[in-house]
């Protein structure tokens, strides 16, 4: 059934790396069905990187972003309706927007530019949906209040485990039972390290060498294999579906990097593997190294992403899937958007 009436939704894209133009292609893969299905029309009126932005309040054209961006690197480049250097914050006073998809790059140290993009989309009355974890790791209290006194929705599905669904399967879902704890991998990185370890009997090094090959660990892949990924996922998680006001300083954190080949062998031999696992409960916020049974749904192999909900009713409900990805992450995204428009 197609609708009469069709609702425009009109949306920002800032930061247009892999999830930014995940998005993109989603909007554009999805138009016919949105509009089809919900009545829906989504339109990138402005899209923003490091060279300034594109915008045109008519909406932008996907393709034309997408082939913008991977010609020449630059939103400023984009035909007719490119500009240079203008900034995300000026950006934001300047277009008539409905909501805001913040995209840029995770700051564990002070969560900018993205804190002050969300706080400023925020106090114009305009709706934020976010895959950014610093922000939210740093100041969750900050931005829940922000987005109650102003009457705007903050979704941000996608800052924990990309396409896994948890967040709103929580508070959604799950609606009336109580989340008493969770439990889980939240970092494909180190997982990937970490089955390739157990498997091959290869060394720490060796395997985040050829992680980095891969393109699966960052140059400098710190934040992962020290464990700051997970714990940010944990401090969003325990704030969000557990009700604990925390920051990442209450984390307690330890990373994979002292795992030796021989500790996993050992592991192995009771028939255990050696996990990153985070734990977020009233008493408890830690990401460290455990031990969990080979044949549990714990035992994921590759970049997934699994995590358990204990809970008071529906006792515990695990989720698996992938936490990145350009276009897994967009599709959390596009759930957000959704859920924003079926609330209104
Ligand atoms: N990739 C995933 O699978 C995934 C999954 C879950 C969550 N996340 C989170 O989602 C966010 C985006 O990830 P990503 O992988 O898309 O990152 P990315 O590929 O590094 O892209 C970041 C984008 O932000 C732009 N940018 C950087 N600083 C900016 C600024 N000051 N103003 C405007 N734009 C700016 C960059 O511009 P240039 O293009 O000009 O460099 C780039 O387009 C991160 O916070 C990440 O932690 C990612």
């Amino acid at each position: 059934m197609r609708f009469n009436l069709v609702i425009l939704m009109k949306i920002v894209i800032l930061g247009f790396g892999a999830v930014g133009q995940g998005v993109t292609r989603v909007i554009s893969l999805k138009r016919e069905y949105l509009l089809d299905k919900y009545g829906l029309q989504l339109d990138i009126v402005a899209a923003v990187d490091r060279s300034g932005a594109a915008l045109s309040e008519n909406g932008l054209e996907p393709e034309t972003l997408l082939e913008t961006k991977a010609e020449t690197g630059k939103l400023s480049q984009y035909p007719e309706y490119g500009v240079e250097g203008v900034s995300g914050l000026e950006l934001l006073d300047e277009v008539e927007y409905d909501c805001l998809v913040e995209v840029t790059p995770t700051n564990i140290e002070d969560g900018e530019p993205a804190l002050s993009h969300m706080q400023k989309a925020m106090e114009k009355g305009k709706d934020v949906v976010t895959s950014n974890k610093g922000p939210l790791a740093l100041s969750f209290t900050k931005l829940a209040e922000t987005a109650q006194k102003t009457g705007t929705n903050f979704k941000y599905e996608a800052s924990v485990g990309g396409a896994m669904p948890i967040i709103n399967l929580a508070h959604d879902t799950l609606a009336g039972s109580d989340v008493e704890s969770v439990y889980g991998i939240l970092n494909g990185t180190t997982n990937y390290i970490l089955s390739r370890m157990a498997k091959e009997g290869s060394s720490y090094e060796q395997t985040l060498n050829e992680a980095r090959e891969l393109g699966i660990a960052e140059t400098d892949p710190s934040q992962d294999v020290d464990g700051w990924d997970a714990a940010c996922k944990i401090v969003i998680l325990a704030n969000s579906v557990l009700n604990r006001e925390c920051a990442l300083e209450d984390v307690k954190v330890e990373g994979i990097s002292k795992i030796t080949p021989e500790a996993m062998a050992l592991a192995k031999k009771e028939g255990y593997l050696i996990k990153l696992i985070g734990e977020a409960s009233q008493d408890v916020l830690e990401v460290s190294p455990r031990l969990v049974k080979e044949g549990s749904p714990f035992a994921v192999e590759g970049t997934l992403n699994v995590a358990t909900l204990k809970t008071d009713l529906a006792e515990d409900v695990t989720v698996v899937g992938k936490g990145a990805g350009s276009i897994e992450t967009a599709s959390a995204i596009l759930s957000d958007l959704l859920n924003i428009w079926n609330s209104g």
